[in-house]
């Protein structure tokens, strides 16, 4: 990193690419894609959801990004800056809470991940049959002590790394990991695709039938979109705030949307043809990844290196996602509250810890809190729907109507031009088009759509 107007910058355009990628990647392309398509459908499903990230996902991205660069502060304070003494700080404040309430969940399924890297290297998956993998799925989760101790060590590690401020070194482990992660997963499919059935897995991922499409797997697409792209929130005007001043933003938003969309895709194409082929259940939920992926290497050579290769990957792909999580609240307390930057990472970490629990042990309806629901909910699926369903998706609302309609057109072309060094008027008035109609209009109507009020 280098010092630009003392404040730290990614050190490149191409660090700047694969730190954003290192937020956006992470569990939600290998464990909640999968599994909600699964839930949701297949096809349809996927087609919104693509849809969800052009005509939303990339419009908000862009407008994270010019916030958080142009300000060159934290969520809460890049809006104080950029609209004084108005409520549009309100999305900054409900970014953090945002990024505490994905934690206490996140974290819990990060602890899964980096148990089963454990016990691949202990060797419990060599041969596994599939009765043997929902078994071992089963008693990981249920636990009770060890998938929170999984979970703390999840949340020890990246706090320390936090708390170091290790940029450097999150840029270096993110540009050589991810593509290594890319590859695995390409070697996943290979096998996936040659197992007896793996058309119908296919089939199910790609053959678009509307019929199999409702009010609910639409907004599961859009909060989808916005957990994938790490949208709604502010991470992406934090890590905006740290782009070089060189960096095209437009070309990194759809850069980084694309490769992330092919990662989730590759994930999926792993996924369901085992499913199919062993004859497992599409909408097995949560457990889908953890309960097909030992199957997938369990017959191959080298089967057992690769599955802890793949699980290794996946837990730093998991872990730079969460630093980009913590970091939302860690700049906020350490910029505006005067916190030092490494209190704000326990304090952060003892508040996750303490109600992370809560939804590692309400997992499943036998667990052991299992039997606490809100709305048919338990905490684990209630944290899960109230980030990604509401609050990120109502964050980017605001923030669409805030660049729409609160921000000089001026100001946005001289951003995201770099001070017309870059030639973009054409792309920045299909920009405004989306943002200020395209994109609040579809939110309002899946919104709406999902609540009951308006049906179609
Ligand atoms: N985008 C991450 C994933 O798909 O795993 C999750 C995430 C990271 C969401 C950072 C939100 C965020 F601010």
């Amino acid at each position: 990193m280098e010092k630009i107007k003392n404040r730290e910058t990614f050190s490149s355009g191409l660090a700047v690419f694969f730190a954003t990628l290192g937020s956006a990647v992470g569990l939600g392309n290998i464990w909640k894609f999968p599994y909600l398509t699964g839930q949701n459908g297949g096809g349809a499903f996927l087609l919104v959801y693509f849809l969800c990230i052009l005509f939303v996902g990339l419009p908000i991205m862009l407008s994270e990004f010019y916030i958080g660069r142009k300000t060159r502060k934290n969520a809460v304070g890049a809006l104080e800056q950029l609209k004084p003494k108005t409520a549009w700080k309100s999305i900054g404040i409900m970014g953090v809470a945002a990024a505490y309430i994905i934690m206490f969940f996140y974290s819990c399924v990060a602890g899964w991940v980096y148990y089963y890297l454990f016990k691949a290297v202990k060797g419990d998956f060599v041969g596994v049959t599939m009765e043997a993998a929902k078994a071992q799925f089963g008693a990981v989760i249920m636990g009770p002590v060890s998938p929170i101790i999984w979970q703390v060590v999840v949340l020890v590690v990246v706090s320390t790394i936090l708390a170091m401020g290790v940029k450097q070194g999150i840029e270096k482990i993110t540009k050589t990991l991810m593509p290594l992660l890319f590859v695995l997963i390409i070697i996943c499919d290979i096998r996936a695709l040659t197992l007896p059935g793996a058309a119908e897995g296919m089939n199910f991922l790609f053959h678009v039938d509307f019929g199999q499409l409702s009010a609910t797997a639409v907004l599961a697409a859009l909060g989808l979109a916005f957990f994938k792209l790490s949208l709604g929130m502010g991470t992406m005007m934090t890590y905006g705030s740290y782009f070089t001043e060189d960096n095209n933003m437009f070309s990194t938003a759809v850069k980084v949307a694309l490769s992330d969309t092919l990662v989730s895709m590759l994930a999926g194409i792993a996924i369901f043809p085992t499913v199919f082929s062993f004859g497992m259940e599409p909408g097995a939920g949560p457990g889908l990844l953890f309960m097909t992926i030992p199957l997938v290497f369990s017959q191959i050579p080298f089967g057992s290196v690769l599955l802890v290769a793949f699980f290794f990957l996946t837990a730093i792909a998991a872990t730079t996602a969460m630093l980009s999580l913590v970091e939302v609240p860690v700049a906020y307390l350490s910029e505006e509250r005067g916190i030092s930057r490494k209190n704000a990472t326990v304090l952060s970490a003892v508040l996750i810890a303490i109600v992370g629990v809560l939804a590692t042990l309400s997992v499943d309806k036998a667990s052991l809190l299992g039997h606490i629901t809100f709305f048919g909910m338990g905490f684990f699926d209630l944290f899960d729907y109230i980030s990604s369903n509401i609050l990120l998706p109502i964050g980017g609302l605001l923030i669409a109507l805030m660049m729409g309609y609160s921000i000089k057109h001026e100001e946005v072309v001289a951003e995201l031009s770099n001070h017309g060094k870059l030639k973009m008027a054409k792309l920045v008035n299909v920009y405004f088009i989306l943002i200020r109609y395209v994109t609040p209009l579809l939110l309002i109507v899946v919104f709406l759509n999902s609540i009951g009020i308006l049906k179609f």
